[in-house]
């Protein structure tokens, strides 16, 4: 489809100027974003679903770092370094001697009661404390209770959990999360399971996913279809958009698929008019969600490199959806 642009009103908006270019390409400022925001902030890194049992475990890779996020015997979510504090092997290998490649947003997999170094047999507990060393005495050089994994912040909201690299010197999730907290207060969010995930490599720098994400100046031109269900996305240029109200649709459209429509039933709770809007919010500095009446588009960033982004999206449904006969999430993943 061609837009004519001759057609579209022009209107008094406030042009915004880029970043420098090499904000975008330069190691030094990566490196900079990762001392100051990656391993500071609170960093959404999956869905507490694919932990379901004590003993599973997920290794994720946060900017570089190896992080392995475990439940423990109680149900509670831990996490540490991925890193052995005898040698500095990792904990848990993946399949392939790779390490995460591109397209992977980890592995997981599953311990029997403990952590076991593969290289010499340290044996840890899920908190982290060392629980046994083959052959070795404890003494004054050598205390278990000095050699604990390095643990991770980790904390959950809405189903999803998040790690925090340094967490002794940030604020809480709760307050890093307001915004998000605010906006789908109504939305069963915790209760919702993943039908489908896709991951996708973006040959870009993280902050131009999250900058398009942000505006819908060029949603005329490039995303006719999702015009057609949300007219008010190629009027204006995208401006005056308030994505934490709800962003309302074409009348007779109540979610994001070609029709607009599906034969799954609206979240709990929502009101008549409600069902007919669509919500949006970024979450500094790698989740962006976008919330229809009946299933949640969850995108996860994970920055690789200046120039390159691997985005996972989880397509959220709620789980007595989930459970009928004819559940098919295709019409919202394809759309
Ligand atoms: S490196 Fe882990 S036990 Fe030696």
């Amino acid at each position: 489809m061609t837009i004519d642009t001759k057609e579209l009103p022009s209107i008094d908006a406030e042009l915004q100027e880029s970043l420098p270019a090499h904000y975008y390409l330069s190691d030094d400022v990566f490196s900079r974003e990762k001392e100051a925001m990656f391993f500071r902030e609170w960093f959404c890194a999956g869905r507490e679903e694919q932990l379901p049992k004590p003993g599973d475990y997920l290794v994720v890779n946060v900017v570089g770092e190896s992080i392995l996020v475990v439940r423990d015997l109680d149900g509670r979510l831990r996490a540490h370094y991925n890193v052995c504090r005898h040698r500095g092997c990792q904990l848990a290998l993946p399949a392939t001697t790779q390490g995460i490649e591109e397209g992977m947003a980890g592995w997981s997999g599953h311990f029997n009661r403990a952590i076991r170094c593969p290289y010499h047999s340290w044996v840890y507990g899920f908190d982290g404390s060392l629980r046994g060393a083959p052959f070795l005495r404890e003494s004054e050089g050598f205390r278990k209770e000095d050699l604990s994994l390095y643990s991770v912040g980790i904390d959950t909201w809405g189903g999803f959990f998040f790690l925090n690299l340094t967490p002794e010197t940030v604020g809480t999730l709760h307050d890093q999360l307001k915004k998000a907290m605010t906006v789908f207060a109504r939305f069963p969010l915790r209760d919702l399971r993943t039908a489908r995930r896709i991951t996708y490599e973006v040959d870009a720098n993280w902050k131009l996913v999250m900058e398009n994400y942000n505006e819908c100046y060029h949603c005329a031109g490039v995303h006719p279809e999702l015009c057609t269900i949300v007219p008010v996305f190629k009027q204006k240029g995208g401006s005056d958009l308030d994505f934490g109200a709800g962003i309302r649709q074409r009348e007779g459209t109540s979610t994001y698929t070609f029709s607009g429509t599906s034969s799954r039933a609206p979240f709990p709770g929502l009101t008549s008019d409600e069902v007919s809007l669509h919500w949006g919010n970024i979450s500094y500095p790698n989740m962006m969600t976008s919330v229809s009446s009946d299933h949640v588009a969850a995108f996860t960033l994970w920055s690789r490199s200046p120039g390159h982004t691997t985005v996972t999206c989880d397509f959220l449904f709620h789980p007595l959806e989930m459970a009928r006969s004819d559940f098919d999430p295709s019409d919202v993943v394809d759309f």
